[in-house]
């Protein structure tokens, strides 16, 4: 039979660290009526290094796109009510390909990668007049975090790359770009832009004047001319060239920590959304001002949704290992065969027994952007199992944000009443739990956790000459809440988190 008339459908590309998914909503409810989800594989050559495979990474878009399609014909919704596709995506992750063959010249190094720690320090040495010539334009740390590194690196390191920029071949994008670019139609005539947020993640975007930075690219010495187009998050960049959406406007571009923003509706300033995925990434609305941090968060562009719209600044504490953690339990060390089963493991015994975990596996981010950190369990016994590692790895995820809310309470001035979370980790009851009681605030959850999505097919939707997406929607009927609160007392949970504090300063200087 058929189904009810929909109204207008919005296709999401949600293109993250440890998978791939398209999820397609109803425009007029936010409903997520059918998506398709494919992991994607992590290479590690060498400690520190991550990488992975751009072709892989498109083709799982295919797949997810064509996968959900099928989904939707089973349903009998008719594809041909998707108006608009958004895209969302792993910030920072660097890949470089030739304009004329569509080949990546290198694997894509992955944001998580740390072969740029020695490229950094000399930079450091290089740094012009004061220490804040980066951050000042950026608001950005000098890390191994983002992406002008990592294109440095590859400027250096990789002689295809050298030789297509001197050949006037190579192309540079984030994500976002790669996608789009190929999406549109690749070596025949593939549009290569990228949008602000993601620009802003690059350190070489002024995100001030909202262009790239002659400055910052003579310091990092990257040819301008390889650059993406910077268009706002919300406009046509340019329509599907392949597969069963061809012709349909791709419309909406953001990191996946600002769709995120954007999807959990923090449109006003002070507004502040947490999303656990392979990183876990909080970030506050602060309106139309760039707020610099005294706390070592990070100052970045939440979103510019159209043209002529204005442009909304974030601060954000990073958070590089979360979800990445019980990946790592589950593939590295195999005590459980699948994430969800950590849950049960943690619910087993309700406690880490004084074993604590810091999993500073890429170093430290934000509040102490410490690379010298290497992961560490400490506090074990004879009487430690998996259980109560698979605890305290939980308990790590929650103490990373209570040490980020703390820098963001200190830096806004007004602490925050609750904490609004999203991804795919918040479907685990036991870590929203220990959340709540760790940050001694109530902790809220859509019922529909993939809101990074969401805010991607938003920004599509609304983009003009789609116009198919209100962003004041009037009926969210699909969109209920779930509370966590504090369980413990505020003492207990002091205890445990400055116990915490002393494991996280044992996990630093292990490298020198
Ligand atoms: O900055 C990195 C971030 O965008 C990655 O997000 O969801 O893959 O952890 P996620």
């Amino acid at each position: 039979a058929k189904k009810a008339v929909l109204g207008p459908l919005v296709g999401a590309v949600d293109q993250g660290t440890s998978s791939t998914r398209f999820l397609v909503f109803n425009s007029k409810t936010a409903e997520l009526l059918s998506h398709h989800q494919v992991e994607i594989k992590q290479e590690f050559p060498r400690e520190g290094w991550v990488e992975q495979d751009p072709k892989e990474i498109l083709q799982s878009v295919y797949e997810c796109i064509e996968k959900t399609c099928e989904k939707l014909g089973q349903l009998n919704i008719d594809i041909s009510n998707i108006k608009a596709i958004g895209v969302s995506n792993q910030r920072e992750t660097t890949v470089v390909w030739d304009k004329l063959t569509g080949e990546p010249l290198y694997n894509a190094v992955v944001w998580l990668d740390l072969r740029t720690q020695s490229t950094v320090e000399n930079l450091y040495k290089r740094i012009p007049g004061n220490n804040n010539f980066v951050k000042s334009k950026t608001g950005l740390p000098l890390s191994t975090y983002f992406s002008a590194v990592k294109l440095r690196w590859l400027l250096d390191n990789v002689r295809k790359v050298q030789k297509a920029v001197e050949e006037n071949r190579a192309l540079f994008g984030t994500i976002d770009s790669w996608l789009i670019w190929s999406l549109t139609g690749g070596v025949n005539g593939g549009v290569h832009c990228t949008d602000v947020t993601n620009a802003s993640r690059t350190m070489l975007f002024n995100i001030h004047s909202l262009e790239w930075d002659k400055e910052l690219c003579d310091f990092f010495g990257i040819p301008m001319e390889i650059l993406p187009n910077v268009r706002s998050s919300s406009e046509i960049y340019g329509l599907m060239k392949a597969g069963a959406l061809e012709g349909v406007p791709i419309s909406g571009c953001l990191g996946d920590q600002s769709a995120a923003l954007v999807g959990q509706m923090c449109f006003q300033d002070g507004q502040a959304k947490n999303t656990y995925g392979t990183g876990c990434f909080l970030l506050c609305n602060t309106g139309h001002k760039c707020v610099f941090s005294e706390h070592g968060l990070l100052t970045t562009v939440a979103y510019k949704l159209g043209r002529d719209k204005p442009v909304y600044y974030a601060l954000e504490g990073s958070v590089a290992i979360a979800g990445a953690v019980i990946r790592w339990l589950r593939d590295n060390l195999g005590i459980i065969k699948s994430s969800e089963e950590i849950e049960k493991l943690a619910k087993e015994v309700g406690t880490s027994y004084g074993c604590y975990f810091v999993p500073a596996f890429s170093g430290l981010y934000a509040p102490y952007w410490e690379p010298s950190a290497r992961g560490i369990i400490c506090g074990l016994t004879q009487f430690t199992n998996k259980c109560h590692i698979a605890f305290a790895a939980l308990e790590a995820v929650c103490f990373q944000t209570r040490e980020i809310l703390d820098a963001m309470n200190r830096d806004c001035g007004i602490p925050l009443s609750h904490l609004q979370v999203d991804g795919g980790m918040t479907s685990n009851k036991i870590l929203m739990q220990l959340q709540a009681d760790i940050l001694y605030i109530p902790v809220v959850k859509p019922s529909m956790p993939e809101t990074t999505a969401l805010g991607a097919a938003m920004a599509a939707g609304a983009a003009e000459g789609v116009g198919v997406w209100s962003l004041e929607p009037e009926d969210l009927s699909a969109v209920t809440m779930e509370r966590f609160e504090p369980q413990i007392n505020a003492e207990e949970s002091e205890i445990r988190y400055s116990t915490w504090k002393k494991a996280v300063m044992k996990s630093m200087g292990w490298v020198t």
